[in-house]
């Protein structure tokens, strides 16, 4: 996990509001000479981080920058009465969340990672999740699990009601739907992403590790993420959007549905899905590792199963795959 210097912060939160800054400026701010803003500015660039040099002139973020800030998060979660505490883990740079949160040892509280970049965020699938610095949200939340295993059926799909829950929150879910079991689409584009683990423990519980990925304030215009369609919520709603609301809202989402879940497993959820379920009724192809499913998608069942019926009328139950809509 790497950090940005308190030094590097102050520039970025001075560089943040998106105006062009000359380096004598930007040196006599910080207290440090014009060559030492060229080296900071140029280990930040390394990052990925896009600052331009006008010549004659000085340094400019292409894009405006809100960093993550822990107090920030904490303050907005005020706003909520919640029963979970947890430690909080923020990384400028980390491999991926999920794997940091693995990484330390097992413990029955609650702990959060997020980071401005990952160098190797993880999909499902083992699909790559391109992370770059200070655009969207990168998000993992690890908690025991004490019921069993089993009872863990339709968790994916409860967090991304969760995760649609928090973007109300923001006003923006006109036209968001899910696509079984736990993307965000809007337009058919995907939006955000779920990749969950789960380790057994000696003694018989289990940690969840829960990774969120929200694509947040990249361009899909400006910028190539994946060869597959994606948006944005800059994308849906034309502004910059505040990662650090948006993490403690999530956040706040998140241990609510989590403990309903725990109550009431994903029965109490099914209509909420089916509300906004994108596949019902489609003609739909699913990739699973015995082969490929064809057929029309019927809603999902008690279970959080998608429900799928073939070309000759069986119905199929299924607890993963890759579903997509099939070619007309
Ligand atoms: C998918 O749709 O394939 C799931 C994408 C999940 C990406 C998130 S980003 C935060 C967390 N850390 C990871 O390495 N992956 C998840």
């Amino acid at each position: 996990m790497k950090q940005l210097s308190p030094l590097q912060i102050k520039l970025l939160e001075r560089l943040g509001d998106g105006k062009c800054h000359s380096g004598n400026d930007l040196g006599e701010f910080l207290q440090i000479t014009r060559t030492a803003i060229w080296k900071q500015i140029s280990q930040l660039t390394a990052w990925g981080i896009l600052i331009k040099r006008i010549p004659q002139r000085g340094y400019q973020l292409l894009t405006p920058l809100i960093l993550l800030n822990e107090n920030q998060i904490r303050s907005r979660l005020n706003d909520y009465s919640l029963s979970t505490a947890f430690d909080f883990h923020l990384a400028a740079e980390v491999d991926s969340t999920n794997s940091y949160l693995k990484s330390l040892p097992s413990a029955p509280s609650t702990a959060i990672c997020c980071a401005e970049k990952q160098t190797q965020g993880r999909g499902r699938f083992g699909r790559q999740w391109s992370s770059p610095f200070g655009d969207n949200v990168y998000f993992s939340m690890r908690c025991e699990w004490t019921q069993c295993l089993s009872q863990l059926s339709g968790l994916s799909l409860v967090v991304s009601l969760a995760l649609l829950h928090c973007l109300k929150r923001h006003q923006i879910d006109d036209g968001i739907g899910v696509k079984w079991p736990n993307d965000l689409l809007w337009q058919n584009k995907k939006l955000a992403g779920v990749l969950i683990e789960v380790s057994a423990e000696s003694h018989g519980n289990a940690q969840l590790i829960i990774g969120i990925g929200i694509n947040v304030n990249s361009s899909s215009e400006k910028q190539q993420l994946s060869d597959k369609p994606w948006c944005s919520l800059y994308d849906i709603t034309g502004r910059y959007v505040d990662r650090n609301r948006l993490i403690a809202d999530l956040i706040a989402s998140l241990i609510q549905y989590l403990e309903q879940f725990k109550e009431e497993g994903f029965h109490g959820f099914r209509q909420q899905w089916l509300d906004v379920d994108l596949l019902k009724g489609q003609a739909i192809t699913v990739s699973q590792p015995a082969g490929v499913l064809l057929g029309r998608a019927f809603g999902v069942n008690d279970a959080g199963q998608l429900c799928l019926m073939d070309e000759e009328g069986r119905m199929h139950y299924l607890s993963s795959g890759d579903a997509s809509l099939s070619a007309m």
